[in-house]
């Protein structure tokens, strides 16, 4: 049961009803759903959380929606003790959050699942969407799942799994000629014009508040702890954000003992408008032209990027923007050291932490936690230049062993 009771303007706090609303109509500020934290604080318990589903709706008392949810698995994803990672790195005690493995492989299903629930519940009839291409993947397929419309919107440009990540699944797949903000732009007058649920638009307050599952279940998986650093990729910031709230949201409720986390956020250099402001220590962001391989990070102009720049500020975290070649070496480091094949912004985010340790800004005893939030073969360009080439063969062992031998050198040492 929801205990969501309103939605509030996060600039002046004017209360509004729980509607399909995102603005603020006296200051313009985005609205954000409040809950009823004192009757959540009397009825919510560890042990009702852990006996819920092995999903993000084990939270649902959390969430905004209250209809039947719309569900085909998001959430409650691994937390890795990434020991190796953590050895190549420096750090004892590392984690990984590895969202590479819901179901449209990204943590969007989160989100996702949250709006397509209460956009049911609001009784639209057409699910959409401005997305850097895995939103998209995911409002296609709950969409599906929903019996509604889905009409996705994602720059012309995107990678070629990204595409077929959406198209599959039956929707008005809009290809626009020009970048994220373009199609954002466009979607925003769009969402004026027809009565259909832009998950990221119209229905933003609640799509949002999905993102918070992550912090719940990295407190919940930690054994109901709070990490001392959580590295976060960012575009919008949006998740950035939420996963703050989350962390914070059980602390007052009592669920974990409260300590401050340092929350730390990565971008790709070629999109970084976030991390540029942090450094010139202002809470402006200026607008940039993205330019980077992290396509899924490149939002020039992010909705929620003055609110990150808050938390940073609020909970002492760094920034950090990492180049195209540390993305593709960060894809690679993790995969050789933990077997997770994440996109490029878990690229983005190994890079950051790498940077992170060199400078000296991580305890090599601190809980650190870095959020994996998309998987690798949606971005398979990235890295297949950066690969080794099979070793082709004849099917003969003379073959075989010819082959291995040119290229290390020596055979591999026979049986018996
Ligand atoms: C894989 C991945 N990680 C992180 C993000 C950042 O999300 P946000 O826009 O909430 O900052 C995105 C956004 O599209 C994404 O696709
Ligand atoms: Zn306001």
């Amino acid at each position: 049961m929801s205990f969501a009771k309103n939605l509030r303007c996060r600039e002046c706090g004017r209360l509004y009803p729980l509607d399909p609303i995102y603005v603020c109509e006296f200051c313009f500020g985005p609205l954000e759903v409040m809950y009823d934290y004192e009757g959540l604080r009397r009825h919510l318990t560890r042990e009702r959380i852990e006996q819920g589903p092995l999903t993000i709706w084990r939270y649902a008392d959390l969430l905004p929606a209250q209809g039947e949810p719309v569900d085909i698995g998001a959430g409650f994803t691994p937390l890795l003790e990434a020991r190796n990672l953590g050895r190549a790195l420096g750090l004892r005690r590392l984690y990984l959050k590895n969202d590479c493995v819901n179901p449209t492989w990204s943590f969007k299903d989160r989100v996702v699942s949250v709006a397509a629930t209460k956009s049911r519940e609001f009784g639209f009839d057409t699910l959409a969407c401005a997305s850097t291409g895995n939103l998209a993947n995911s409002v296609a397929a709950h969409a599906a799942r929903a019996g509604l419309r889905a009409l996705v919107f994602v720059p012309a440009d995107l990678e070629v799994g990204k595409m077929l990540g959406s198209a599959v699944y039956g929707p008005v797949l809009v290809a626009v000629r020009g970048s994220y903000d373009d199609v954002n732009r466009l979607c925003s007058e769009l969402a004026e014009k027809y009565r259909w649920a832009f998950v990221n638009i119209n229905v933003r307050p609640y799509y949002a508040e999905g993102s918070k599952t992550l912090g719940y279940e990295v407190c919940e998986q930690l054994g109901w702890r709070v990490p001392d650093h959580c590295i976060v990729p960012a575009a919008s910031g949006s998740l950035f954000t939420k996963i703050y709230k989350g962390i914070k949201e059980l602390a007052w409720l009592g669920l974990v003992e409260w300590r401050q986390p340092r929350m730390s956020v990565a971008q790709a250099l070629g999109c970084s408008p976030i991390i540029e402001a942090w450094e010139r220590n202002s809470f402006d962001i200026r607008p940039q032209r993205p330019r980077t391989i992290a396509k899924s990070l490149a939002i020039g102009n992010p909705a929620d990027g003055y609110y990150a720049l808050k938390v940073l500020a609020e909970t002492g975290g760094y920034g950090v923007a990492v180049s195209d070649e540390e993305v593709v070496e960060g894809m690679k480091l993790l995969a050789e050291t933990e077997g997770i094949f994440a996109e490029t912004a878990g690229g983005v985010v190994v890079a950051a932490l790498r940077r992170l340790v060199q400078q000296g800004r991580i305890d090599p005893d601190e809980t650190v936690v870095a959020f994996i939030t998309g998987a690798g073969l949606k971005t398979a360009e990235a890295v297949q230049d950066a690969l080794n080439e099979p070793v082709l063969v004849e099917p003969s062992i003379a073959s075989f062993e010819e082959a291995m031998a040119q290229r290390s050198g020596a055979l591999p040492t026979a049986r018996g």
